[in-house]
């Protein structure tokens, strides 16, 4: 599978560049999650040059900006791209992770790019595994995707995977100057510049900071960029053989092995059913 980043279809698909420098930080953002960064990132200097100036929105103006929306933040990419929706192509009976990257999560570019990045900086199989997986629950649901995104890979995975999926969420918006993280600037856009996370958020951050598995998840943050090279060409093929040492596939397809988590796999394989 090759990943390709269509920079001009992206602008127009917002509908021009004029366009994209006019839009809120609000629906920025929706945009810098939901598409090519890089394509935005383009716009947004274009506007800067044209003499605007970058400004955050305050949380309250973050929070201005639920009311009315067709559909909530928090909820899953399948289920509400802006856009109109594409038939999906249908999946096969015994589906693998790979058949969940190739028809269900594509085109997967950010965590491709991140389980790239922790490939080549030498991270563990487990921290790169992480990588690879630790936004794809978004697929399904973006609130508390670390959550999530644990509990869907958790009977699959080594434990220190889990770990980290479930914990890059908190440790996100913390610092870590010693490995070279700082918090996003994404983040000021999709919070607000005023933002502080919620208590469970702070403690759950106090908790890992002292784990001994606190490097797991701190390393999915260290990969975790937005910043891509958009010439490359990033697959699912280099990390098949950690999937095949550290994945262990169901025989009878992810969503059909009677798991506890087999309904969210079906979920994100018939997005489309009404119940
Ligand atoms: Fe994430
Ligand atoms: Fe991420």
């Amino acid at each position: 599978m090759s990943i390709d980043i269509d920079r001009s279809a992206f602008i127009t698909s917002l509908g021009g560049a004029a366009a994209v420098a006019a839009m809120s930080h609000e629906a920025r953002a929706d945009a810098l999650e939901d598409f090519s960064i890089h394509a935005l990132d383009e716009a947004v200097d274009q506007a800067q040059a044209a003499g605007r100036t970058e400004q955050y929105p305050t949380a309250a103006e973050v929070a201005a900006h639920d009311e009315g929306r067709a559909y909530r933040r928090g909820v899953g990419n399948l289920f509400a791209s802006p856009g109109p929706t594409k038939r999906l192509p249908p999946m096969p009976a015994k589906p693998t992770l790979a058949d969940f990257f190739n028809l269900r999560f594509r085109p997967a570019n950010h965590v491709l790019q991140s389980a790239t990045r922790a490939m080549k900086t030498g991270m563990t199989e487990e921290v790169i595994l992480a990588c690879l997986l630790h936004d794809t629950v978004q697929a399904l649901i973006k609130v508390d995707h670390g959550w999530w995104g644990a509990q869907l890979f958790e009977p699959y995975v080594p434990e220190k995977t889990s770990f980290a999926i479930r914990y890059h969420q908190a440790l996100r918006f913390y610092p870590d100057e010693a490995v070279g993280y700082e918090y996003p600037e994404l983040y000021r856009h999709l919070f607000g510049s005023d933002y502080t996370p919620e208590p469970y958020i702070e403690a759950t951050y106090q908790m890992v900071r002292k784990h001994k598995w606190y490097m797991e998840p701190r390393l999915v943050t260290v990969n975790d960029l937005y910043a891509f090279d958009p010439s490359a060409v990033v697959t699912i093929e280099p990390f098949t053989d950690i999937i095949g040492r550290h994945f262990k596939q169901p025989k009878e397809g992810l969503g059909f092995d009677n798991s506890p988590v087999a309904h969210m796999w079906r979920s994100i394989a018939f997005p489309d059913r009404p119940l």
